[in-house]
C-alpha cells in the first residue's frame, strides 16, 4: 500500500446541504495514486486523532482530490469551517479501493452519507454504471448532477417520498440488469443489497465504515470479523484489509 502525508491547498469548498460540505484538495502525488474508494485520514488542528474521509473524485490531470463530508461531531464541524486557500494535512490514499472493471454494468448503490465514494466509481465506469442512491428527504440529495455528468443512469430514493421513488434503494435495484454490485451506506442496506447480489449470482463489494484511529493498520482500532474460506472468523482491519470487502468476507 502506498500512501503519503501532504499538506494541500484547499482549492475550492462550498456547502451542498445545511451539513454536508465539498471540498477540494490540491496534491497532485496524492491525487497520482489515488483509487475510487479508498479514504484520506485528515488532520485537524488541535486533535490527535485524524478523521477518515472517502476519496469522492480524483482528477489526476488537475493534481486534486474531492471530499464530500457531514458534520457528524466537532472535527467535522471544525473541518466545515477552513476556507479556500488554506493548508489541510492528509494521509492518503488510504486503503484498498474497489475492483472497478470498465467492462461490466455495475450497480452502484450509496445511501446517506455512503453516496460520495461512489462518485469516483461511477467517473471510472461511466455508462456502465447504473447508480441507485438513497436519502432522508430531498434537502439531503446531493451529487444526483455529478453522477448525471458522468454518463451514469441515475436513480433517487427517499425515504420520505419527497423526491423520487418514495422507499428504499433496494426497490429500485430490483428492475436493474447488472453483472456486478457495489455499495456503500449503513449495514442494514448493505446486508440488502448482499442478497439481491447473491440473488442474482453475481458479486458484491461493500464498502465498511468503522470507527478509527491510525488508519493504516497499526492500532486495531477498527476490527471487523471476516470469514475465512474454511468457514471461520477472523478479526480484519477496515482501514488496511478494506474499507472495501467482497460481500462473502463480512461475518455478517
Ligand atoms: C473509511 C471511512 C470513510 C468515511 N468516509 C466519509 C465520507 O466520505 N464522508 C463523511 O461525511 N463521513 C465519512 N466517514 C465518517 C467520518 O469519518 C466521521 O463522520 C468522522 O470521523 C466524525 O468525526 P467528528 O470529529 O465530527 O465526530 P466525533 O464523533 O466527535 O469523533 C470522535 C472520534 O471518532 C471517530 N469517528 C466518529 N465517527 C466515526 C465514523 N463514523 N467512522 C470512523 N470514525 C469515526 C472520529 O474520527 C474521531 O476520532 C468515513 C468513515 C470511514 C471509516
Ligand atoms: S484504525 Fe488503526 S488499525 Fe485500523
Amino acid at each position: 500500500m502506498k500512501y503519503d502525508s501532504q499538506l494541500c491547498k484547499l482549492v475550492s469548498a462550498r456547502a451542498l446541504t445545511q451539513d454536508v460540505y465539498d471540498f477540494v484538495l490540491e496534491c497532485p502525488p496524492l491525487a497520482a495514486l489515488a483509487r475510487p474508494g479508498q479514504f484520506a485520514q485528515i488532520r485537524l488542528p488541535g486533535h490527535t486523532l485524524r478523521r477518515p474521509i472517502s476519496i469522492c473524485g480524483i482528477d489526476k490531470a488537475a493534481g486534486t482530490l474531492r471530499f464530500v463530508f457531514q458534520i457528524r461531531g466537532e472535527g467535522t464541524a471544525e473541518l466545515a469551517q477552513f476556507q479556500p486557500g488554506s493548508q489541510i494535512e492528509i494521509l492518503a490514499p488510504l486503503g484498498n479501493g474497489f475492483p472497478v472493471d470498465p467492462a461490466k454494468r455495475t450497480l452502484l448503490v450509496g445511501g446517506g452519507i455512503g453516496v460520495p465514494p461512489m462518485l469516483g466509481v461511477a467517473a471510472e465506469l461511466k455508462d456502465k454504471a447504473v447508480a441507485v442512491l438513497g436519502f432522508r428527504s430531498r434537502d439531503a440529495v446531493i451529487l444526483e448532477k455529478d453522477f448525471q455528468g458522468v454518463g451514469a443512469k441515475t436513480l433517487i430514493a427517499t425515504d420520505d417520498g419527497t423526491y423520487g421513488h418514495h422507499g428504499l434503494v433496494t426497490d429500485l435495484c430490483r428492475d436493474q440488469e447488472f453483472d456486478c454490485v457495489m455499495a456503500c451506506g449503513p449495514a442494514p442496506m448493505l446486508k440488502a443489497v448482499k442478497a439481491l447480489a447473491d440473488h442474482r449470482g453475481v458479486p458484491c463489494f461493500v464498502s465498511l465504515e468503522e470507527r478509527m484511529a491510525c488508519g493504516i493498520g497499526a492500532c486495531l482500532g477498527c476490527a471487523v470479523a471476516l470469514n475465512k474460506e474454511d468457514g471461520t472468523q477472523y478479526f480484519g482491519h477496515v482501514c488496511k484489509d478494506g474499507p472495501v470487502f467482497d460481500s462473502h468476507r463480512v461475518a455478517w
